[in-house]
């Protein structure tokens, strides 16, 4: 069976989660859905990033002890994950144990392979990154990402030697593995390896809320370094090596842009320092913008994802999100852009299809469902919605695919208003129409399960079928004609009620 080793980055607690968080969740989680569907075996992995000077401040702030503000946050984050259905194998805290011994490993080892070495530091950092600058990288002095003053901070730091694996990833990078996509984000780590790489500080004297390093208790690791190896705590780097030899090959990243150069860059060295020689593939998303800026703690934008499940629903909120924004580009985030795909896709299209297909089975076969046609037109129409679908889940577009399985959805609409089998007579031809609509409904079921998993489960309950799903497997469970007919089709209400914005 084949593996597929999904992670989200793990998330800062010294912010609450908020759409953008949910954004880089929610696609992990569709993707994982999807390959669940294809029968891999699936791990997906996220978390919290609990360690470093901004914790600790965060912290400090609101007057308690860093694990106490991490545990409250972090709680944060697994309450939202539960609320939009994310299903997630594992949660990891860095603060965990099994992760500290598993950083102390790993780091060892390139310490030992002689890729670490001690020396002072000296320059701009910026604490909100968690990240030192040089001067050349600042913009009028100040942060280039926050456009907010650095601080200079002198330490004695060990030094990670990235500097020795510039030919490395760039052998790695040019590969012909897709080792990250979109393509553009692959060029754009590229670019910072030919740029020239030099070491980096990876240990801090001046704080103590970090994982010690082994060799030299009075340093900890710079948050980043110990970040990263969650990856690898979590399928038992630490103390299960068989477990992680299986899954490690398996392994896609989800990340966003901004945090590319330490996925992409630094991360691989890292293992190669290690002597993992085997590299992770990477999936880069661009931001949500609200008014042309990251949202963000800092931004006032800030929305909740508690507040549009309000509003829309679980499944309203994950499929807008898959949906709306195409996976790789930034792109626009709105209210008003919910509002329309939620009442467009779900209301009027899939929900509308539901209970149209529903009621004229109650209607004209006695509430029992008949067998679909084998030379239908909508068959063809379903295969290519399979066909580009299983593209799109596999290259990491969701928005693609849920297009594609969404043209099903309206194409099968317009045969029922070509059709209309309200107005036929019971039998042999009112039977074949229903068939088929009921057809593309248990095939539509499967295919909108990574972005609508209960809906999904819903609609197939109601034509009858038993099992959800999600436990079908693709590519056979895709092929015109499953459904047997004979079953009891039930109506219901709406899936999704139409969305009136308060006034
Ligand atoms: N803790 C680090 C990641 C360590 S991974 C070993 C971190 N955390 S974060 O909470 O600041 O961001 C986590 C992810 O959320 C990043 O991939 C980031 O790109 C993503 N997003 C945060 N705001 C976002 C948007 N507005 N839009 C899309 N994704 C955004 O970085």
């Amino acid at each position: 069976m084949a593996k597929f080793y999904a992670t989200t980055p793990i998330y800062y607690v010294n912010d609450v989660p908020h759409v953008g968080h949910a954004y880089a969740t929610i696609t992990t989680d569709a993707v994982s859905r999807w390959h669940r569907l294809l029968g891999d075996d699936v791990h997906f992995l996220t978390g919290t990033d609990e360690h470093g000077l901004k914790i600790q401040r965060a912290a400090e702030e609101a007057g308690i002890e860093p694990i106490e503000h991490a545990t409250k946050t972090s709680a944060r984050f697994q309450q939202t994950w539960e609320l939009l259905n994310i299903s997630n194998d594992d949660f990891i805290r860095t603060t965990e144990d099994r992760h500290r011994q598993a950083v102390q490993k790993l780091l060892q080892k390139a310490y030992d392979n002689g890729y670490i070495y001690e020396a002072t530091f000296e320059g701009p950092y910026c604490v909100p990154c968690e990240a030192y600058y040089t001067d050349d990288d600042l913009v009028e002095g100040n942060c280039p990402i926050h456009k907010r003053p650095v601080e200079h901070m002198v330490e004695d730091n060990y030094f990670f030697k990235l500097s020795a694996f510039e030919d490395q990833l760039t052998e790695w990078l040019e590969g012909d593995d897709p080792s990250i996509s979109p393509t553009g984000y692959r060029n754009e780590a590229l670019g910072i390896v030919k740029g020239g790489l030099r070491d980096l500080s990876i240990t801090r004297t001046s704080i103590d809320w970090g994982v010690p390093v082994p060799w030299d208790t009075d340093h900890v690791f710079y948050v980043w370094y110990d970040a990263l190896i969650n990856y690898a705590t979590a399928i038992g780097y630490h103390d299960d090596p068989d477990r992680f030899d299986e899954w490690w090959p398996a392994t896609h990243h989800f990340l966003g842009k901004d945090i590319l150069r330490f996925h992409g860059v630094y991360w691989p060295a890292m293992l190669l320092a290690a002597g993992i020689t085997q590299l992770p593939q990477l999936h880069v998303s661009g931001f949500l913008l609200v008014g042309g800026e990251k949202m963000s703690k800092t931004g006032l934008n800030k929305i909740e994802p508690s507040e549009l499940v309000e509003d829309f629903g679980v499944e309203g909120f994950r499929y807008a999100m898959l949906r709306n924004h195409s996976f790789g580009p930034d792109s626009d985030f709105s209210y008003e852009g919910i509002v329309e795909r939620y009442n467009t896709d779900l209301a009027n299209n899939f929900g509308n299809l539901v209970s149209r297909v529903a009621t004229v089975v109650s209607k004209k076969c006695d509430g029992i469902g008949p067998a679909p046609t084998p030379d239908a037109t909508l068959a063809s129409q379903a295969e290519v919605a399979y066909r580009e679908a299983s593209k799109a889940w596999d290259g990491v577009q969701p928005s693609v695919a849920l297009e594609a399985t969404w043209r099903l959805i309206r194409e099968t609409n317009e045969y029922l208003q070509e059709t209309e089998p309200w107005k036929m007579d019971p039998g042999p031809e009112v039977d074949a129409v229903l068939g088929n609509a009921l057809e593309v409904l248990r095939i539509v079921s499967i295919l909108a399960t990574p972005a609508i998993p209960t809906a999904a489960a819903e609609a197939w309950r109601r034509i009858g079928l038993s099992g959800t799903p999600a436990d079908q497997r693709l590519p056979e469970a895709a092929a015109w004609g499953g459904y047997p007919g004979g079953l009891a089709v039930e109506t219901g209400d709406p899936l999704f009620p139409r969305f009136k914005p308060s006034a």
